[in-house]
């Protein structure tokens, strides 16, 4: 199975609270360039997420907090080129929007001008209100982001599972019925127990997509570069590997390697007469 749909209409926010109302799942996947975006789109993808995890995957930082908003309009310039049919969502970089909501639309509105994309996702529930009302104010369309959000990883401490107690289960819940009542059309679920995942989903009308969230929720998002196997230091217990994609390219330059060294390449149908 090379695609997993013929259905080549664009997706769009309200299509994915469909896919909600009739129960189908949501695919979505992260990308940060034109040529894999282009793959991902024509296997189907629901949504592509240029995300903040760039700062790690692309250019090895440790966390996302360095990836600037320039460096994000770059990534999605390239994805949005690409992509036909999946919605594409982008990340607003830590420093973009938590401070002050007059730069957080401008930071919306620079994103949604300069790349095409059909959607920002922010990290964080009432402390962020301010920015999430004036950025929908300008009709942009937000997909928020609540448990394990990594822009505050200093705050954790630690990448652990959130919400396990009370207290943070009960403003998780109530920071995902603001994000809807604000307007948001769906909100990312990163690192909470199933159940409440699932509490969550039931309880909102708008998708609730998650990563190490349960089953329950109404979608699933990866990160592509773990999912594929290009990148294995990271191994957390919600991660399914599709592919082995490191020791697939490895092995892969290691013979052109060797063939260079051996004189192998280029042979005689290889070079020009
Ligand atoms: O930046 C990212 O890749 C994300 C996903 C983990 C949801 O926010």
């Amino acid at each position: 199975m090379s695609t997993y749909t013929e259905d080549t209409r664009k997706v769009t926010t309200q299509r994915l609270l469909e896919m909600k109302q009739r129960g189908e799942k949501i695919s979505m996947l992260t990308a940060y360039d034109y040529s894999m975006a282009s793959i991902i789109d024509k296997a189907g993808m629901d949504v592509i997420l240029v995300g903040d995890s760039a700062s790690n995957v692309m250019a090895g930082h440790t966390t996302t907090l360095p990836v600037t908003l320039e460096q994000m309009i770059w990534y999605a310039q390239a994805v949005r080129k690409a992509v036909k049919r999946a919605l594409v969502v982008v990340d607003l970089p830590f420093g973009s929007y938590q401070g002050n909501s007059k730069e957080a639309v401008c930071s919306a509105i620079r994103i949604m001008k300069e790349t095409g994309a059909d959607a920002v996702k922010m990290e964080g529930g009432k402390e962020i209100k301010e920015s999430v009302e004036r950025i929908l104010s300008a009709g942009i369309p937000i997909m928020g982001h609540l448990g394990l959000t990594p822009q505050s990883i200093n705050k954790f401490g630690t990448y652990a599972v959130r919400a396990k107690d009370q207290a943070e289960a009960q403003k998780l819940v109530e920071d995902a019925h603001l994000l809807e009542d604000l307007g948001c059309f769906g909100i990312v679920l990163e690192k909470i127990p199933a159940a409440l995942g699932k509490q969550v989903a039931e309880e909102l009308s708008i998708p609730l997509i998650g990563i190490g969230a349960g089953g329950w929720v109404d979608g699933q998002v990866l990160v592509m570069h773990d999912m594929l196997g290009i990148n294995q230091a990271f191994s957390p217990r919600f991660l399914r590997r599709y592919a082995n994609l490191h020791d697939v390219m490895r092995d892969a330059v290691a013979r052109y390697v060797q063939d260079v060294k051996t004189k192998d390449f280029p042979n005689e149908q290889e070079s020009y007469s």
